[in-house]
């Protein structure tokens, strides 16, 4: 059972080690295991980490969840998670923000981690609504436990989570269950093109609206056209508000500003379908906010998407 349970875990982990390495303890294998030596090597580059070892090398049935080197890269880019929890941009007290979404340059301006291609910092979208201040980050948010510590320098807030660095959108879309958007993506060839464009609005259609939609009896330029309608909006785009709502053509956002390493992703229920496709390879891209209904709270939402638009690189049309 020892053994077996031993030759689980190296099947999990894709060690790729034959099973009579099961006679090593689970530490002796990590050791001997390229893809988890930066595991490996943290664990081994302190004597506070001693205990673990000692208790992993020991006799018994344990199970170990080694995080991949790909994996500890990311979690362990504290250089920029660190510079994407401070911002240069004032200092913002809770009573200067406004209600619904504040985007805030912050420290974080390693191009590896912001796309956005503006030099200004990747972005934090601080949000303020009746239940508090949460700051988004991808797909996840922290919320404000203590605001508006003062210092002689600026304001510190504290907050309930470490924030990551947003994702590629490839790798958003599939963390938010997007299956169909990312198959059509990936069918189409343009994952690459998307994930590298600096300053993107996407607006993202749920899988229920793919199928809605009926996109797998399109040809695959036909798919393409469609897909690109979503990224750089045309002048056939409008971005409205109706009752509170954020409407795009005649489709609802159901998920707004969704931050990723290069733009932001507005999820919603319908598949955009553009009017007169010949046109889309010149569309140059703005959105336009339009309906007079627009809430505090949503003017920044579209002040997200025109900052990023403005920065739109129209080559993905062509
Ligand atoms: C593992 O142990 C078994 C006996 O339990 C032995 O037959 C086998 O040679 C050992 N394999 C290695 C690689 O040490
Ligand atoms: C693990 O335990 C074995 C004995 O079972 C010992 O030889 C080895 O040095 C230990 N390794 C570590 C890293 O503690
Ligand atoms: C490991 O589990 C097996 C079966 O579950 C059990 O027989 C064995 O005693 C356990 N070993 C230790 C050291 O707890
Ligand atoms: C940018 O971040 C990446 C990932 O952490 C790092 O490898 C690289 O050295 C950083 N570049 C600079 C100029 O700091
Ligand atoms: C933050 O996340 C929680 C769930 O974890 C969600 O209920 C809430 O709406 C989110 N807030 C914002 C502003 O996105
Ligand atoms: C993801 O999408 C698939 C297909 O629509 C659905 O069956 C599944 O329940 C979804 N999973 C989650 C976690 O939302
Ligand atoms: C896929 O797109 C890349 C650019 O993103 C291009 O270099 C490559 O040739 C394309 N492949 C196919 C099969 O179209
Ligand atoms: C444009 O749309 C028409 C249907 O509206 C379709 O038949 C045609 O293939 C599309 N052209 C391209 C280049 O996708
Ligand atoms: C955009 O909005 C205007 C004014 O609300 C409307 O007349 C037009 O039909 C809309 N266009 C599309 C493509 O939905
Ligand atoms: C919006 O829906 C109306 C009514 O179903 C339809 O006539 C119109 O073409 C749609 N507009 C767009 C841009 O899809």
């Amino acid at each position: 059972m020892y053994f077996a349970k031993l030759a689980t875990l190296a099947a999990v982990l894709s060690l790729g080690v034959a099973a009579q390495s099961g006679n090593k303890t689970i530490v002796e294998l990590a050791l001997g295991t390229s893809e988890v030596s930066s595991l490996v090597k943290v664990l081994t580059s302190s004597p506070q980490y001693a205990l673990i070892i000692q208790a992993l090398n020991n006799t018994g049935n344990f199970t170990l969840f080694a995080p991949n080197n790909a994996a500890f890269a990311a979690a362990m880019d504290l250089t920029n998670i660190l510079l994407y929890h401070a911002s240069a941009a004032g200092a913002i007290a809770s009573t200067d923000l406004m209600d619904g979404a504040n985007v805030i340059n912050s420290l974080a301006t390693n191009t590896t981690v912001d796309n956005f291609g503006m030099n200004s910092g990747l972005p934090l979208d601080v949000v303020k609504n009746s239940n508090g201040v949460f700051v988004n980050y991808g797909l996840g948010n922290a919320t404000v436990v203590t605001p508006d510590v003062k210092a002689s320098n600026g304001i510190i807030h504290i907050i309930d989570k470490v924030l990551m660095l947003p994702m590629k959108p490839s790798a958003t879309a599939k963390a938010a269950n997007l299956t169909s958007l990312v198959s059509a993506v990936m069918a189409t060839n343009l994952t690459d093109a998307i994930d590298s464009t600096q300053g993107i609005t996407i607006f993202a259609p749920t899988n229920a609206a793919f199928a809605t939609a009926n996109a797998g009896s399109l040809s695959n330029s036909a798919v393409a056209n469609i897909l690109k309608y979503h990224v750089v909006p045309g002048d056939k785009i409008n971005v409205s508000y109706t009752g509170g709502m954020v409407m795009v053509n005649n489709a609802t956002v159901v998920m707004a500003d969704v931050l990723t390493n290069n733009g932001v992703v507005h999820v919603i229920d319908q598949v955009l379908i553009p009017q007169d496709n010949s046109t889309m390879a010149s569309a140059s891209g703005s959105a336009k906010a339009s309906g007079s209904g627009a809430s505090a709270g949503n003017t920044l939402k579209v002040s997200i998407a025109s900052m990023v638009i403005a920065g739109v690189v129209a080559g993905l049309m062509a």
